[in-house]
């Protein structure tokens, strides 16, 4: 009779080894985590643009874009679509080119975009004035325009 229980619990571990996506998704994919680790640099050592410039998109002027190193080995390879945990982070600098504002970030959450639903979404463009102009999974302003981009990447590859 004490099988069952124990039966039970060899499962629940088993379940503990695959986590839901999000869960055991490679970067940030909740405000709380990911303020401060954009504070704290933690992009910095990925893939990048060599200067700050003036940026395409309704980003606050100018912008620096970094790209996670899968998504830069995605976009290298041309492929249609990213893999999960394919992420990217625009500084932003608004009218300046040496104090970062805010940022701008987005992160693949499953294999395939979804529409742009897929993506978690997060931009703060002046962290002193502290307005949060997305943060969530879907954002429609956020998709609606990315979906221009290869698999919602808009930056020009190469990187400038
Ligand atoms: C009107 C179109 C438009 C909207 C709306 C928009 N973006 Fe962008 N975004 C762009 C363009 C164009 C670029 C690349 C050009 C540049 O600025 O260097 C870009 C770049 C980015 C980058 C750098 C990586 C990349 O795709 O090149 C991130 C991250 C980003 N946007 C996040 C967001 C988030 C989060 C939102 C929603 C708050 C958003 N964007 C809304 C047009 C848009």
């Amino acid at each position: 009779m004490r099988l069952a229980p124990l039966l039970a619990s060899l499962v629940l571990v088993g379940c503990g080894s695959d986590p839901a996506p999000t869960e055991s998704a490679p970067y940030p994919t909740d405000s709380a985590k990911l303020r401060p680790w954009l504070d704290a640099g933690s992009y910095q050592s990925w893939p990048h643009e060599s200067v700050v410039h003036l940026g395409d998109g309704p980003h606050n002027f100018n912008v620096k874009t970094y790209l996670s190193p899968e998504l830069d080995a995605s976009l290298k390879a041309k492929n249609k679509e990213h893999p999960r945990g394919a992420t990217m982070v625009k500084e932003i600098y608004g009218s300046g080119t040496t104090t970062v504002l805010g940022f701008a970030y987005a992160t693949k959450l499953a294999a395939t975009s979804s529409g742009g639903d897929n993506w978690y979404w997060y931009e703060i463009q002046d962290k002193s004035k502290g307005t949060v102009q997305a943060d969530g999974k879907g954002v429609s302003a956020c998709k609606l325009c990315h979906a221009g981009g290869t698999d919602f990447v808009q930056s020009q590859y190469p990187l400038r």
